[in-house]
């Protein structure tokens, strides 16, 4: 192909990349070119989905006040998390089977987040390992864990993780058992999951999809296979992992887990004061307030609802982060004015991934960076430092 031919495809991939020019956007693309079972996966909540509507509905429930004649000609986004500088109070949230949205997403995912100088959070349930990605990249990224009854494989993903020198582990609290997700039964996402012939035709009219798992390293979970003896393809280690995930996970656990873990732990899936009292005991350097995006306990509140009564209870003992609703970067503000360090995206950038790999994932970044810094100019503040509650106006309906 000559250099002519070459640019104008870069071109037009650039084009077609610009006028993506916000997450929804994104999920439109992403929506045409991942088969359905793998996108509603990533766009489910559980049951009724009233949790999941409730994230986006409390975002869009609180006010910005906007300040006047404030001059916001300096401006900046940066902050710390856990210590650790990062561009932009944000961090990629754990996907399990990201790489089903695209090849190697992991790899893709965690590049994007390095490159734009924010933390990356690996899954469990990730289809490339934690050593893939640690080979893939030259920087420290998150790992996640889920608590499996099978503690002799927990204590080995820790050290795997510990290994690859990940720089934080995230401890997932609220998924002592699955909660269901109607569309993932009708779509046959069980487990096992069910080979339908409409799976299948769909899979086959998304070429850019289907390449892209071609090539790709891994099409089962990678931190599990290898590791557990006698499962090795994705039918046998779904169900191992079905069985695995463990109700009796109690606050035991966590001490034990903060016994094995030599760096910061963080943990995710906190909605209640008197839990973030308890978190903060552990000596957790973070609590994640987070309802899973809405994909466990339906009828949960959002997030954002209980994070002001959680940052006041943890008083500064750990860093507050939150999830669950993030598309905008007015979303991420809010976050902030309630006392959030930094928040988590997840389905943002599984858009972006599945509409276009690692550009889409830089590009899902990008939109909430730009984002930001218009929202906080236009709102009468130079930088995410200055953030606090006289910047919103709660609804009526929230006041006790
Ligand atoms: C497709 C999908 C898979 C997820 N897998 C995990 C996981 O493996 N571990 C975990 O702790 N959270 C998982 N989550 C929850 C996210 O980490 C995060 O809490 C949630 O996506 C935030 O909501 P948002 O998608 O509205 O940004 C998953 C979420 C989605 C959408």
């Amino acid at each position: 192909m000559d250099s002519a031919s070459k640019s104008g495809m870069k071109n037009s991939g650039e084009s077609a990349m610009t006028m993506m020019t916000c997450i929804e956007d994104m999920r439109q693309v992403a929506r045409r070119r991942v088969p359905r079972q793998f996108f509603d996966y990533a766009e489910a909540g559980s049951y009724t989905e009233q949790t999941l509507r409730a994230n986006r509905a409390d975002l869009e429930a609180i006010k910005l006040r906007q300040r006047i004649l404030v001059d916001v000609s300096q401006r900046s986004t940066a902050t710390t998390i856990l210590g650790e500088p990062a561009s932009l109070p944000l961090m990629l949230a754990p996907i399990g089977a990201c790489g089903m949205q695209h090849g190697d997403g992991e790899i893709l995912a965690c590049r994007a987040a390095q490159a734009a100088g924010i933390p990356f959070t690996l899954s469990t349930m990730s289809i490339c390992s934690i050593e893939d990605v640690a080979a893939a990249v030259d920087k420290p990224f998150w790992f996640q864990l889920y608590v499996m009854k099978d503690r002799g494989f927990i204590r080995a993903l820790i050290e795997r993780a510990a290994a690859a020198k990940c720089s934080a582990l995230v401890l997932t609290v609220d998924l002592q058992i699955l909660g269901q997700r109607h569309r993932d039964l009708k779509n046959g996402m069980t487990v096992p999951p069910k080979w339908r012939i409409n799976n299948i035709i769909d899979m086959a009219t998304k070429p850019s999809w289907l390449l892209s798992i071609a090539r790709g390293k891994r099409r089962t979970f990678g931190n599990l296979a290898g590791h557990v003896r006698g499962m090795e393809d994705v039918i046998s280690l779904s169900q191992w992992t079905n069985n695995q995930f463990d109700p009796s996970l109690n606050w035991k656990d966590v001490e034990w887990i903060a016994s094995l873990w030599p760096g910061k732990l963080i943990l995710k899936g906190i909605l209640s004061v008197e839990d973030a009292r308890e978190a903060a005991k552990t000596g957790a350097a973070a609590l994640i307030v987070s309802n899973h995006g809405g994909r466990q306990l339906d009828g949960a509140p959002a997030a954002l609802r209980v994070l002001p009564e959680i940052v006041a209870a943890v008083n500064g003992q750990a860093e507050v982060l939150m999830d669950g609703g993030i598309r905008r970067g007015g979303d991420i503000v809010k976050a902030l004015c309630l006392g959030a360090r930094a928040v988590l995206i997840g389905r943002a950038y599984a858009y972006g991934l599945g509409a276009a790999g690692h550009a889409g994932v830089s590009r899902a970044i990008a939109i909430l960076r730009a984002d930001v810094e218009r929202t906080l100019r236009l709102l009468g503040c130079s930088s995410v430092a200055d953030l606090n509650s006289s910047f919103v106006q709660f609804p009526r309906s929230w006041r006790p």
